[in-house]
């Protein structure tokens, strides 16, 4: 710790600091050389702690009982940095931490543009999103340089924000061009744009009656990992499902969809399912959930207690291709029984992360014969070629040839 060195002195340097304190060799108290009482500049990090230890240290009477306080109130060695420092620090960090991911181009609202180093994608301590959860947000697939349904995870933003009392810092239009000049900096052709909208900074109150004004982040994640159509193994979720109010819009409050997620994990499965409070099936922690019956119908659980999936809901559109081809006899959207489930002849996750994937198991129950089933299958291909040819109300291109001299003026 040279560079703590340089900032911090021993309390036995200044004596004047504690007039009531004998300071004995063990003892490692510091203080920073910029507290006030030595008529330098302070840094706020030290504030607390040197104040209160200084205040409290005062008040003690014997030297033993100094002592003993001292050793219990050792300061620690976290050195007080410069603005420059501390962006100098991310970036190593960030050095450090190589993921799959990479992270291209992140819009803030705070500081009104857009950056490309990811060590300054920084949302504010004071933020209601972070400290109370008050926050939605969403996300829409690149594809092909394409976002893929926008507009349509653009509404249910908007929505889950209206549902959350989040105000907007901007009208529809100028979010939708934030976010597409976002990724067209970027120069993303796979990957996904998540988005949040939040109460915004102000202060650490649970009202958000002191915040300041609503705040937009958008981050553009590249990551080429292909969609895997292999099937997977899923549970029934021991973590209690979310209530209707809050399962059906998108916030930032993700704790139950965490742990249901981590449940699967702990017992060999790709994903936990929630029933809903009458026993019947949901959805899964970022994804939902279909069926093929017997009788060759597809089966869908209906969204008035779940998230409205976009990928769910062109699955039903593009269904219909299947339907028109023989494939499937029809589509249901309704409440469906574990009963009805587990004697389904196929059963899939649904969701934008995972497009479509076949499920072979839940809990003990092998569905249909144990192998990935033909609807799915089909399904994942339509999705497949939706993402990659389908109409411009699904597919919006990130403007390649972007003006980034405009982008300066966001
Ligand atoms: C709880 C939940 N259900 C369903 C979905 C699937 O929604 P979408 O297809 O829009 O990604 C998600 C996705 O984020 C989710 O979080």
């Amino acid at each position: 710790m040279a560079f703590l060195s340089n900032l911090a002195i021993h309390i036995s340097k200044n004596p004047q600091i504690f007039p009531n304190f004998n300071y004995h060799p063990s003892n490692s108290i510091v203080v920073s050389q910029n507290f006030p009482i030595c008529g330098h500049g302070f840094q706020s990090l030290r504030l607390g702690v040197a104040d209160r230890s200084l205040r409290e240290l005062s008040a003690i009477g014997s030297p033993s009982q100094a002592e003993a306080f001292a050793d219990s109130t050792v300061l620690s060695d976290v050195p007080v940095l410069t603005s420059a420092e501390a962006i100098e620090r991310l970036q190593t960090k960030r050095e450090s931490w190589k993921g799959k991911q990479q992270f291209l181009a992140m819009y803030s609202s705070i500081f009104g543009g857009i950056i490309t180093d990811p060590s300054a994608m920084v949302i504010p301590m004071d933020d209601h999103i972070i400290h109370r959860g008050h926050g939605v947000f969403d996300t829409a697939a690149i594809f092909d340089g394409h976002l893929y349904e926008l507009d349509q995870h653009l509404d249910r933003f908007l929505k889950s924000a209206s549902m959350a009392k989040i105000k907007i810092p901007f009208d529809r239009e100028s979010i939708r061009r934030i976010l597409i000049q976002t990724v067209a900096v970027s120069k993303c052709t796979k990957g996904s744009l998540r988005y949040w909208l939040s109460a915004g900074p102000g202060d650490f109150q649970l009202s958000p009656s002191g915040c300041h004004e609503p705040s937009l982040y958008a981050i553009v994640i590249h990551d080429e990992s292909p969609f895997v159509r292999k099937g997977v193994k899923v549970i029934t979720s021991s973590i209690s499902i979310k209530p209707p109010q809050f399962a059906t819009m998108k916030s930032v409050n993700y704790l139950p969809n965490v742990l249901s997620k981590m449940e699967a994990e702990e017992n060999g499965g790709f994903a936990a399912i929630w029933l809903d409070m009458d026993g019947f099936i949901a959805e899964g922690p970022n994804m939902n959930v279909a069926f093929v019956t017997v009788e060759k119908e597809l089966l869908m659980p209906h969204f008035d207690k779940i998230l409205s999936g976009c990928t769910a809901k062109r699955v039903l559109t593009l269904a219909e291709k299947l339907v028109k081809e023989g494939k499937l006899r029809g589509i249901r959207v309704g409440d469906v029984s574990v009963e009805e489930g587990k004697k389904a002849i196929e059963m899939m996750l649904i969701g934008s992360g995972v497009l479509v994937r076949p499920v072979v198991q839940w809990d003990e129950q092998v569905i249909g014969d144990g192998k990935e089933g033909p609807v799915a299958q089909a399904l994942l291909q339509l999705i497949q070629d939706d993402m990659k040819s389908g109409p411009p109300s699904v597919r919006v291109p990130r403007f390649g040839r972007l003006n980034l001299e405009v982008g300066r003026k966001l």
